[in-house]
């Protein structure tokens, strides 16, 4: 397995739009499995294509809790198919915006159908951790990121706090 680069705002790539794919082939499987190695050794929950520079509609995650045991979720073209009128906020992060958190709203429950890494049809609900994970992953695949729901001074507070955290350690 390889370690793939993330991509960090402000990458062009994370605001573009991930293309379906079209077969789960092994070379699919490899990326799948790349990422979820790229994912864990970055801390993360949450990996979708564009942050490792490829315009495809994969995604990894795995929301168990830290004294859980791993349970890595792989998807190949999901699409949210419901979404729960009821909302929630949940404090969100992100490898692209590394070490910066806000708080934002997402649906409480949504349902997704994707594809497996054996290209078997599946359809998740999830509510909780998860259910914000798979909105903030499929989003990914659609260019938006989490700070781009946060108002503009928000958002620029947050990004100016990165660039400076960056200067402080290109200095060091
Ligand atoms: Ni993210």
């Amino acid at each position: 397995m390889t370690k793939l680069k993330v991509f960090e705002i402000p990458a062009p790539i994370l605001h573009e739009k991930a293309l379906p794919v079209e077969a789960v082939t092994p070379e699919i499987r490899q990326t799948l499995a790349d990422m979820l190695e790229t994912m864990y050794a970055s801390n993360g929950v949450g990996l979708a294509g564009n942050q490792v520079g490829l315009l495809k509609r994969l995604v990894v995650m795995d929301c168990a809790g830290k004294e859980e045991e791993p349970c890595p979720i792989q998807m190949v073209n999901p699409k949210i198919i419901h979404k729960s009128a009821e909302m929630i906020f949940h404090n969100e992060g992100c490898l692209s915006v590394p070490q910066e958190y806000a708080d934002v709203e997402r649906h409480a429950e949504v349902s997704v159908q994707y594809l497996d890494e054996n290209g078997q049809e599946k359809t998740l609900t999830a509510t909780g951790l998860l259910s914000v994970c798979i909105q903030h992953e499929t989003d990914h695949l659609d260019g938006r990121l989490f700070i781009d729901y946060l108002s503009p001074l928000k958002r620029g507070r947050l990004v100016k706090h990165l660039e400076k955290r960056r200067r402080r350690e290109t200095e060091e």
